[in-house]
């Protein structure tokens, strides 16, 4: 036969083998080599097409092994016979394998990111090294699907000591992140759910539930509009009382009261407490958590050590009513816990040993140092810039009364290499702001930058100090 010839493309993503392969495929299937064709040899294709043996030779293997070609020892390959299928030219699929494309920017004010420089490495690595010995070689084996008991232990001695909640370790799931958990809660109650979410609110819940007829209700400075909850048909309502996000106010005592007694009227009304971003509070004593106030087993709370520690960890867990726990082993009991034993267990001893709360102590201090940089800076600018939602978390919301549309505002920051982000990024339904609003973290950014950071970008925005 001729020898086979083939455009090969040295510069693709698709290796060699790949190419070659495809490439004899394709011929044998359309018939442009006939059945019982000997292949050229390994050497001499390729030498013909300036490739390495190698390649040819895992080519071969490959249509061998799928019953393409079959081998004949000591004389070579041949074309086989193959069943009549119809050959489908396909589209390759488009997916895009490139690497993410995450710009850098000098200011990040993101509000997602934590500070890089005060995490105990060495304390971690400690109980990562302790952990990876042989004496811990049962963790080989698959855990618990709610998570190992001692983290879970811990966890529940953490939120009695630091958030007010009396709860078993048998009623904590863990997970590796609200996004994955949440999925799990919405299951729990297949057909009978109508959920209402907060608006705005955490950005990732309507894409997680895609039902279009999630309803979304406002927030205002105290939070959750139960009123308005209550006029809809809805059975769960997700929310963040302690520090609403993204716009930081904290539910008030008479807003918790009725959302409660709203949840107590119907058997399967439920509450979703997500208490994230709750840690750090810069006035005023902690805000309990809304799951402290429950006498009716209504609230099903969930956190993360996403801002306490480190979003890459993936650690995040839910505290179940227990009439919901039996739901959870019916449907749940064959799923594995989607965190590695091992990091299971570093956190838990980490935590044991009190370097958790040593951490949030010291974090406390290094984020409340930060905010009051930012609140200060800012406040100089009033009333050019407005600031709510300063009491907690990692971000202050500001407003700026301009003639400039929120895009404009971003992409003028984008352009001066300042990362913020814009309020309308969480809205489920569009809501008519007074002014542009924009999120100004400040978890991650070097408290030294802060100052020009904030400094640029309002030079930049064309906005000037108050005298
Ligand atoms: C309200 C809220 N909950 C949870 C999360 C994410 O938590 P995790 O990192 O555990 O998935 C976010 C992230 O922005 C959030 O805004």
């Amino acid at each position: 036969m001729d020898m086979l010839m083939f455009e090969l493309n040295k510069d693709s993503d698709k290796p060699l083998y790949e190419q070659l392969y495809i490439g004899i495929k394709k011929a044998i299937i359309s018939k442009q080599i006939a059945v019982g064709t000997k292949l050229p040899s390994k050497r001499k294709l390729a030498d013909f097409l300036s490739i390495s043996q190698t390649t040819i030779e895992i080519a071969y293997a490959q249509l061998l092994a799928e019953g393409f070609i079959t081998s004949v020892p000591r004389v070579g390959y041949f074309v086989e016979q193959i069943d009549e299928l119809p050959y489908v030219e396909k589209d390759e699929p488009s997916i895009i394998i490139t690497k993410k494309e995450q710009k850098q920017y000098k200011y990040h004010f993101s509000p997602g990111k934590v500070d890089e420089d005060s995490f105990p490495f060495s304390v971690w690595r400690k109980y990562a090294k302790e952990l990876f010995d042989i004496s811990s070689k049962e963790l080989l084996q698959i855990g618990e699907p709610q998570g190992e008991y001692e983290l879970r232990a811990e966890i529940a001695n953490y939120l009695f000591q630091s958030r007010g909640i009396l709860c078993k370790p048998e009623q904590i799931v863990i997970g590796s992140g609200t996004e994955h958990l949440l999925p799990m809660i919405l299951r729990l109650f297949d057909n009978d759910l109508i959920l209402a979410l907060e608006n705005p609110g955490y950005s990732a819940i309507p894409r997680i539930h895609l039902d279009s007829n999630a309803i979304p209700i406002s927030v205002d400075e105290e939070g959750l509009v139960v009123d308005e909850l209550e006029t809809t048909n809805a059975n769960i309502v997700y929310i963040t009382p302690s520090h609403q996000f993204p716009t930081g106010a904290v539910l008030s005592a008479t807003r918790r009261t009725q959302l409660l007694k709203w949840a107590s009227k119907q058997p399967n009304r439920y509450i979703i407490e997500d208490d994230y971003d709750s840690e750090f509070r810069y006035i005023g004593k902690p805000i309990p958590a809304l799951h402290g106030l429950d006498q009716n087993n209504k609230v099903i709370y969930m956190s993360t050590f996403t801002k306490s520690l480190m979003p890459s960890l993936r650690v995040a867990y839910m505290v179940l009513p227990f009439n919901l726990l039996i739901k959870y082993k019916e449907i749940f009991s064959y799923y594995s816990a989607s965190v590695p034993r091992f990091v299971q267990h570093i956190l838990a001893n980490f935590m044991r040993d009190g370097h958790f709360s040593k951490h949030l102590n010291r974090m406390r201090k290094i984020y409340r140092k930060k905010h009051d940089k930012v609140k200060q800076i800012l406040t100089s600018y009033y009333p050019e810039v407005h600031i709510t939602g300063d009491q907690a978390g990692m971000h202050i919301l500001i407003s700026v009364p301009t003639d400039k549309s929120v895009e404009e505002l971003n992409q003028i920051a984008i352009n001066n290499d300042i990362a913020i982000t814009p309020v309308t990024d969480y809205l489920l339904k569009p809501i008519e702001f007074e002014y542009p609003s924009f999120l100004l973290g400040f978890g991650g950014i070097p408290l030294e930058k802060i100052e020009e950071g904030i400094h640029l970008l309002m030079k930049c925005w064309g906005i000037k100090k108050a005298i």
